[in-house]
């Protein structure tokens, strides 16, 4: 994709470069508690044709952690930042996994002058229940007192189908350890993010952007329902749903993950 270019005018000499600035930028935002790692597969595979962007949220893998609560708003800041800080002025694709998908649709109503498209990996729009927001609060207790890791251990066997769980111990390990790097306080401050982000289902109608949501067929955390509501609410939006994936389709089923974010892409280039 990229070309082999040269500046005749602005050098004293034929120098030789590639940008790939003519790839689709995509900021990939990943999940609870998880960190830029979660993308490897979508680094190494898809690098050919789109720019990846891949932060580690606030609190997260190697970013900082400051004091909780966080808000999706800030989570949403500090992406819309990071682009402008690594110069990337125009509008992006923003990919969310989960919670990460929570951050995309607030990046849409913060700065809907940034997003260019959006994939959906097992997320939803709804606002969490009363419920919901009770266990959240309820972890961030466990993991103020005991640490990260009863949550991650709590939370592993769910994030990938039960086939991926048993056959494939290097991923389950990868992610283990993924969790382990979230701090405390990142776990706390996204925990109240995510409790108290607004619904996103009465935006989805004026989400007019090319959309693709992917989904496992056997997301323990969230129903392909959830999917199904944001493929009817967007306007043209696209649903893929993984057989055989979990929560983490694009670690357990890299490469039809990749195929269709392929496909996406290429409407952008017509
Ligand atoms: C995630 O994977 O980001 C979280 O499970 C999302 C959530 O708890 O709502």
């Amino acid at each position: 994709m990229a070309d082999e270019n040269q500046t005749p005018d602005t050098n004293d000499y034929q120098m030789s470069f590639e940008d790939s600035a003519d790839r689709v930028p995509v900021l990939w935002i990943h999940g609870f508690p998880l960190n830029n790692t979660l993308w490897d597969y979508q680094v190494d595979g898809l690098a050919d044709v789109a720019r990846l962007i891949t932060p580690d949220l606030r609190g997260h893998g190697m970013s900082e952690a400051t004091e909780p609560p966080y808000s999706m708003a800030t989570f949403a800041d500090d992406c819309v930042n990071l682009l402008d800080d690594i110069g990337c002025a125009g509008p992006v694709v923003v990919a969310g996994l989960s919670m990460g998908g929570y951050v995309a649709f607030e990046i849409c109503r913060r700065h809907p002058e940034r997003v260019a498209g959006l994939i959906l990996a097992a997320t939803r729009a709804g606002a969490d229940s009363a419920e919901t927001k009770a266990v959240r609060d309820a972890s961030a207790g466990v993991a103020i007192a005991e640490g990260v890791e009863p949550i991650a251990e709590g939370m592993l066997p769910k994030l990938m189908a039960p086939d991926t769980y048993e056959k494939e111990p290097d991923l389950v390990e990868f992610v283990r350890e993924m969790m382990l790097e979230t701090s405390v306080d990142g776990l706390v401050g996204a925990s109240a993010a995510m409790r108290d982000r607004p619904d996103s289902v009465p935006d989805l109608a004026g989400l007019e952007l090319p959309t693709l949501i992917l989904h496992g067929a056997e997301d323990q955390l969230i129903p392909v329902s959830e999917a199904e509501v944001m493929r009817d609410g967007i306007p043209g939006a696209e649903l893929v749903v993984l057989e055989g994936a979990g929560h983490l389709p694009n670690m357990e089923k890299p490469e039809e993950f990749n195929a269709a974010v392929r496909g996406f892409f290429e409407g952008f280039y017509s």
